[in-house]
């Protein structure tokens, strides 16, 4: 499978930008850093990447709206045909619709245990507390700050005679060691078939009355008492391809999907004649609010009457 593209955002030293640089250098990484944005031109960080041979891109936020700003760094990010966002000491609070068209793309380094000492001076409030131990944290970005899925920790010992900056320097050497690990195993998720059906699993059986059965070997979601609305395909014909089998409303919108995109749909063996689509879930950036929108539209060909209604009514409120 082709490296993953990321682009990493950092608004000052980028010591982490730095740390996924070099990582990304190992011939086995799965991932490569595509592009280098911030929000101040003279971010220092920005001169180690240039001379690394790595695009950068610089825009001051001031005076802009957020939106607007997150706008221009979008589309610098498309250009550079990013697919995962790797912020890395970025001091912007970002926009919901940034964060809703980057979801569960974007990753974040903390430096603190999460969820404990969200936002800043973490090391000062570690010590004031207290504790003896901190650390590191790299999580997905939501919506709220510094919140979302812990992907990863690292725990560093506080000495008693630590000061902010004793501990900030030994929580970034860990810091630098966690985040590479934690971006490499993420990216890699999408070649794991099983990581994949897991996916598709909580999507489909979020939908009402589903159930799940293996039917011919593949495992295949129903609605009780009903028909199948979708299969989950690894390798069955021994093509290698991992895809997701959906219901369209008949061969005119397959032949449609696939003229449109032949890359991501294909016509099914065996279910292809009865209108199926296939979807490719292997060929890396998985769009899963896509595939979401699928499952239910696919539920809906075949969901009887009453379950619509009850479904459709319960969306509005
Ligand atoms: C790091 O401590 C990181 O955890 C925090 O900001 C700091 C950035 O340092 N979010 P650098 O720019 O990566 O050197």
């Amino acid at each position: 499978m082709a490296k993953a593209r990321v682009a990493v955002l950092i608004s000052g030293r980028g010591s982490n930008m730095a740390a996924l640089v070099y990582a990304a250098k190992h011939p086995e990484c799965p991932f490569e850093i595509v592009l280098v944005a911030a929000n101040d031109p003279e971010a220092p960080g920005l001169k180690l990447a240039q001379a690394e041979g790595i695009p950068v891109f610089a825009q001051s936020h001031k005076g802009m709206k957020r939106k607007e700003f997150d706008a221009i760094i979008t589309a610098r990010l498309k250009k550079a045909q990013t697919e995962y966002v790797a912020l890395a000491g970025y001091m912007r609070l970002l926009s919901p619709t940034f964060v809703s068209e980057w979801r569960d793309r974007i990753l974040n380094i903390h430096p603190s245990l999460l969820p404990k000492y969200k936002g800043l001076d973490t090391h000062e409030r570690a010590i004031a507390a207290g504790d003896t131990v901190s650390g590191c944290t790299v999580h997905v970005v939501t919506a709220e700050l510094d919140d979302g899925p812990v992907l990863g920790q690292t725990e560093v010992a506080i000495l008693p005679d630590d000061t902010p900056e004793t501990l900030a320097n030994r929580v970034l050497i860990a810091e630098h060691q966690l985040y590479s690990r934690v971006v490499a195993d993420y990216v890699s998720r999408e070649s794991s078939p099983d990581w994949i059906l897991g996916q598709i699993r909580a999507l489909a059986l979020q939908l009402p009355e589903v159930e799940e059965k293996t039917s011919h070997g593949s495992p295949g979601f129903f609605v009780k008492g009903g028909k199948f609305f979708a299969y989950f395909t690894y390798d069955r014909h021994h093509d290698g391809v991992t895809g997701l089998l959906l219901k369209t409303s008949g061969p005119e919108e397959q032949a449609m999907l696939i003229e449109q995109e032949p890359d991501l749909y294909y016509r099914p063996a065996y279910l292809g004649p009865s209108g199926w689509i296939g979807i490719r879930l292997d060929l890396g950036g998985i769009d899963w609010g896509h595939i979401g929108e699928w499952l239910r539209k696919s539920w809906s060909h075949i969901a009887p009457a009453r379950l619509r209604k009850a479904h459709f009514l319960a969306d509005e409120f």
